[in-house]
């Protein structure tokens, strides 16, 4: 797994992360010093994606557990309000929350002052370990839904630095590259914040595979004339129904493949569903601050005092949904009953 750049780098309780927001054009590396440093890289996006926000959860309360001095309660009481801290970062994508729930078992169960880090550290990484192996596996089964040549869309980056190696929607893009199998992949820029244009075209280039850059309203146009073959989007999470949030502009993507009559795929983990909400009805939907419309890399776009909507993540119906790739397999069809067939028993 070493041709990935590693996003998150946990050493011996300490915690680095790549600064995401700087990529392209400079990889740097952060260490994070403490909890209000950790949130802000949370919110500031300068580590995001679903799965990677919340192995990186994971190792913060793990380096505040190593840390937190007083009693057995005490300690238990101060990790606790951590874990609070860190799910109230980033409302949309439920994977921080599996994660911290189970960390969390591990703090209340704990009977002694010196195991607690120790297990918590365990099962972080045991967690980014998993990670890899899953996003791997998603990616062995999307790549036998393409065929040789085929030409895919996607939005955002749902790649290896939103996992801990060959991310969701772009693992079978690895997966073909390593097998020597010929596919294009369409990224759209996603704005406002441009994960697309900066991180997916930057990953994919890197790792020599075949990637063209379009802006947000070329999508249509390029289905058509580019002869685009389906649509893979990652999620940050998946209600029981099959109800997919993921970024801003998912949603039109979905309309626009059933529109032209080509597979709309979401890949995800089992830590991205949510079998607590019902319908896509019931998630929360982050909203950000207004620069990141009314501005452009710093230069402003838009007059001052303008109105801004500014959701990040919108939700696509099941029904748009061709399948959803999990680990364990291919859901054709979501719905509650397809998806509690497949992964009824297994959720955590
Ligand atoms: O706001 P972001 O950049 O964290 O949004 C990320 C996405 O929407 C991804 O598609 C999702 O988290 C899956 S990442 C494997």
């Amino acid at each position: 797994m070493s041709q990935f750049v590693q996003s998150i780098i946990y050493d011996n309780g300490a915690v680095t992360i790549l600064d995401q927001t700087r990529l392209p054009e400079e990889e740097r590396y952060e260490v994070i010093h403490d909890l209000a440093q950790a949130i802000d890289a949370i919110k500031q996006l300068r580590v995001r994606g679903a799965p990677a926000i919340s192995l990186f959860g994971g190792f913060i309360l793990v380096q505040e557990a190593f840390r937190t001095i007083g009693t057995l309660a005490e300690v238990k009481q101060e990790l606790l309000t951590v874990s609070a801290q860190l799910l109230a970062t980033r409302p949309t994508a439920v994977n921080l929350r599996n994660v911290l729930d189970e960390l969390n078992q591990l703090i209340v169960s704990a009977t002694t002052l010196k195991e607690l880090p120790v297990r918590l550290e365990q099962k972080a990484l045991e967690l980014y370990q998993t990670d890899a192996k899953t996003s791997r596996q998603i990616g062995v089964h999307a790549l036998e839904l393409f065929e040789s040549g085929d030409r895919v869309l996607t939005i955002c980056n749902a790649g290896s630095i939103a996992t801990a190696a060959y991310g969701t929607a772009l693992a079978p893009f690895y997966l073909a590259k390593e097998q020597g199998i010929p596919l294009s992949v369409y990224a759209s820029e996603t704005r406002p914040l441009l994960q697309g244009a900066r991180l997916t075209t930057w990953e994919l280039q890197r790792a020599g595979i075949d990637v063209t850059l379009i802006t947000d309203n070329m999508v249509a146009h390029t289905i058509k004339e580019k002869n685009i073959t389906a649509i893979i989007v990652g999620a940050d999470r998946i209600t029981r129904n099959g109800d997919t949030a993921n970024k801003i502009g998912t949603f039109q993507l979905a309309l626009l493949a059933r529109a032209f009559g080509i597979p709309f795929y979401v890949a995800a983990p089992l830590s991205t569903f949510d079998l607590t909400s019902l319908s896509g009805d019931e998630i929360e939907i982050e909203e950000r601050d207004a620069r990141e419309v009314t501005q452009l890399a710093g230069k402003v776009t838009a007059p001052a005092g303008v109105a801004v909507f500014n959701p990040a993540f919108d939700v696509t119906p099941h029904e748009l949904i061709t399948a959803i790739i999990t680990e364990l397999g291919v859901i054709k069809h979501p719905s509650v009953e397809t998806i509690e067939q497949t992964i009824g028993q297994q959720i955590r």
